[in-house]
């Protein structure tokens, strides 16, 4: 199978979908990842077979065998996109192929099978297709999520041999729950996400395992969200657990830190082309926290933000840490941040003109 050949799906729609009523009452107030639609997709691999099995049938558990290695040693890879309602009725996707591209390369890192990049766009527009009525109206999405573990019965410590690929969708709604207010972020001075070498690039599950600790500290100090410094030197800012962050000088212009051990999100690269072609200076350069603190007194950094498929991008208003708060500005979203937001979601609903050709209706 190459980069283009397509699989075969078996469609079983399921005989028990949600009554529209009590669907209608889900969608009301989705929050994030709570509320599922009445399908997936599942294609499985093998070492003698490749990718087979293609289908789309009832969202149902899933029977393991009690030693697949994803149980015992985390090979497992996922992928975060949205399909949105459009002002003009239509369903569209935000450059999906990006998150196509990024699977594989998650894949590659953690030694699993790469799936066709048509394959895995098939599995989500026909996800997207069947379950439709699940796209709450308004801002709300279809977040998509699609996964692969291993699923090869054996406890020798190698890459597995089987694998299942899966997408699932939930209906959600703002990822935080304050909703547009700015966030507050805790800097963990005592766990790191990722070192050089490791696996901070790929968007596999046990990078999120690894945060939670960090995660559930920044919960107990009132905070929406971790943000990591780098491992070595534990003094340049890399990510938040499950976001990017963006720096807004006083000059107008853009700093964000580099690619490498961070995820290469796929809202931060669109953030830097949309800020690039409105001539706004734009850095990819390391920042140290020394730094952040420095500037925020001295006025010259006016403004942070945190942007990702489920976040958008949420204004950073302080930030809490052991060795003292960062306050930005007063606390409110600056006016960067919201402008870079309004552009990015114009795009996405289609309010605001596609010159880059990241939206991709389907039905
Ligand atoms: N960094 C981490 C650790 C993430 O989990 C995410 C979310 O997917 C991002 C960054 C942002 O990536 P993207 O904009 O592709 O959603
Ligand atoms: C995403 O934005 O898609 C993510 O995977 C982040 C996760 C923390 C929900």
């Amino acid at each position: 199978m190459n980069a283009h050949s397509k699989i075969a799906f078996s469609r079983q729609p399921t005989d028990r979908p949600v009554a529209a009523d009590v669907r209608a009452g889900l969608l009301q107030d989705p929050g994030f990842g709570k509320v599922f639609t009445d399908h997936m997709v599942t294609i499985r691999w093998s070492q003698a077979r490749g990718w087979h099995d293609g289908m789309i049938g009832a969202r149902a558990p899933v029977q393991l065998d009690p030693a697949a290695a994803v149980l015992h040693y985390g090979q497992e890879i996922f992928e975060g996109l949205k399909a949105y309602n459009r002002a003009d009725g239509s369903i569209a996707l935000f450059r999906a192929e990006q998150n196509a591209r990024r699977f594989n390369a998650s894949a590659a890192r953690m030694a699993m099978p790469e799936l066709p990049e048509t394959t895995f766009l098939q599995a989500v527009d026909e996800l997207v297709k069947i379950d439709s009525a699940w796209i709450p109206k308004g801002d709300g999405a279809l977040y998509l999520r699609p996964f692969m573990f291993a699923t090869e019965a054996f406890l020798g410590v190698r890459p597995s041999h089987e694998y299942l690929f899966m997408v699932i969708a939930s209906s959600v709604g703002s990822y935080f729950k304050g909703g547009e207010k700015p966030v507050t972020v805790w800097l963990s001075d005592r766990y790191t996400r990722a070192a050089e070498g490791g696996t901070g690039a790929a968007k596999c599950g046990g990078n999120y395992a690894a945060s939670l600790l960090a995660q559930a500290e920044a919960i107990e100090n009132g905070c929406d969200q971790v943000v990591f410094l780098d491992a070595a030197e534990h003094r340049w800012v890399e990510e938040l657990g499950g976001m990017n962050i963006f720096f807004v000088m006083s000059d107008g212009s853009l700093l964000t830190p580099p690619l490498g051990t961070i995820l290469p999100g796929i809202t931060r690269d669109s953030i830097l082309t949309l800020a690039r072609k409105e001539g706004r200076t734009v850095r990819e350069e390391r920042y140290p926290i020394e730094q952040w603190r420095a500037d925020a007194a001295s006025g010259k950094l006016k403004e942070a933000f945190a942007c990702g498929t489920a976040a958008v991008v949420a204004s950073i208003g302080k930030i809490k840490s052991g060795k003292g708060d960062i306050v930005m500005g007063d606390g409110a979203t600056g006016p960067v941040t919201a402008a870079i937001k309004a552009r990015l979601v114009g795009i996405q609903r289609g309010d605001v003109a596609d010159e880059f050709g990241w939206v991709r209706r389907i039905g």
